[in-house]
């Protein structure tokens, strides 16, 4: 790996779940086409931000990326390595190098163990002996994340959401990671409680360099987290870029939706948003939409939208990096134009488009 190669680097990253029916014999009738043709990267030290609805393969995504899941077709490189079908064998330096953070700090401890069993165990696992043993480590590890180190013997039923899903982190930092994929990490806790996990978080990022692929529902907590955002939709990203960018200078009406939803965000420079509301409901990934997966939502669709799929790509108006799948993007900011004009659904049968409020 050189120094300017990504430490993750996906490309069309695609995981199809197949449907089986038939009777006697059961067969393949169809697929859950979850993620579909993904390019990303992650730099050493880097968050990336994946924000999109419930259903829109952002979980699905990190379990390929941690490879709990095969992908169907794509590309993997970790360091410069192939992972995308490495054995168990071949990843087992890669997996103590990334590490998962799940959104329910519940499910994910096993309420039987000791904080201390739960910490030690990935060192166990793998054969780890730190110099001072594993017990000092992990006191060390507690320490870390804001726990007292004396809370060792205490059982996770004793720790409050918060706490526990610092026992959470603490485990996934007991081998070092060069890379975490953080599922949602606090979307189960108290709002009060959040920024407390989110700033621990970003503590590990900047004291320890460790990269970050942050998922999230909406755009609001990726803001102050992930250097770099990327929306998705139905299984594909439909505008990736830096933060500044993203939120000031949204290209895809999607993203301009979501961002409309959360008003603060609106920078100074920006004229401010008028509020998008999508109707209609996601559709299924069992069969999506052809061309854009947004068109049955969009305000802006054409016959164009049906039959030509978006490519992801820089678009006028939009610094390098930023990249947008959309066949009429939103106008850039700064632009006259920029003040959105009144969304109305295009002409024809009636289509569950956005209404403002
Ligand atoms: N093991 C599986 N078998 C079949 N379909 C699956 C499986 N896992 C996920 N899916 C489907 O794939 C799609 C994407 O799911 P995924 O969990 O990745 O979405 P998500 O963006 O994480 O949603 P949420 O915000 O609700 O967590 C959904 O339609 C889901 O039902
Ligand atoms: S490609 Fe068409 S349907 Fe898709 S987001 Fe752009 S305008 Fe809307
Ligand atoms: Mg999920």
């Amino acid at each position: 790996m050189s120094s300017t190669d990504p430490l993750l680097d996906v490309s069309g990253l695609t995981k199809h779940f197949p449907i089986k029916g038939g009777f006697p014999i059961r067969r393949t009738v169809g697929a859950v086409q979850a993620v579909d043709g993904l390019d990303f990267t992650v730099s050493e030290g880097e968050s990336l931000g994946l924000v999109g609805e419930s259903g829109c393969g952002k979980s699905t995504t990190g379990r390929l990326v941690t490879r709990l899941l095969e992908p169907t077709a794509g590309r993997i490189t970790y360091r410069g390595q192939d992972i995308t079908h490495a054995s168990r064998k071949q990843l087992a330096p890669v997996r103590s190098e990334i590490q998962m953070i799940f959104q329910d700090p519940y499910a994910s401890l096993n309420p039987r163990q000791t904080v201390g069993k739960i910490v030690s165990a990935p060192m166990e696992v793998n054969g780890i002996e730190p110099p001072g043993g594993r017990e000092a480590r992990v006191r060390e590890l507690l320490e870390t994340v804001g726990l007292n180190p004396e809370h060792y013997n205490r059982f996770p039923h004793e720790f409050s959401g918060g706490q526990r899903q610092r026992i959470g982190v603490a485990r996934a930092l007991a081998l070092e990671p060069k890379l975490i994929v953080a599922d949602e990490p606090v979307s189960a806790l108290d709002v009060s409680i959040q920024a407390q996990v989110v700033n621990l978080l970003q503590k590990l990022q900047k004291e320890l360099g460790i990269a970050f692929l942050f998922i999230a529902h909406d755009l609001a907590i990726v803001r102050h987290f992930s250097q770099r955002v990327a929306v998705m939709y139905l299984g594909r990203i439909v505008e990736i870029a830096d933060r500044e960018d993203l939120y000031g200078n949204p290209r895809h009406p999607y993203t301009r939706a979501l961002l409309s939803a959360v008003p603060e965000v609106t920078a100074d420079d920006v004229p401010a948003r008028e509020r998008i509301r999508l109707t209609g409901d996601v559709p299924s990934p069992v069969n999506p939409p052809s061309g854009c997966r947004f068109r049955t939502r969009c305000w802006k669709a054409t016959d164009k939208c049906a039959s030509e799929t978006p490519p992801l790509v820089q678009v006028a108006g939009s610094r390098d990096g930023h990249l947008t799948a959309c066949h009429y993007p939103e106008e850039p900011a700064g632009t006259a134009s920029a003040v959105p004009k009144a969304r109305t659904a295009p002409a024809g049968p009636p289509l569950p488009g956005p209404q403002k409020e």
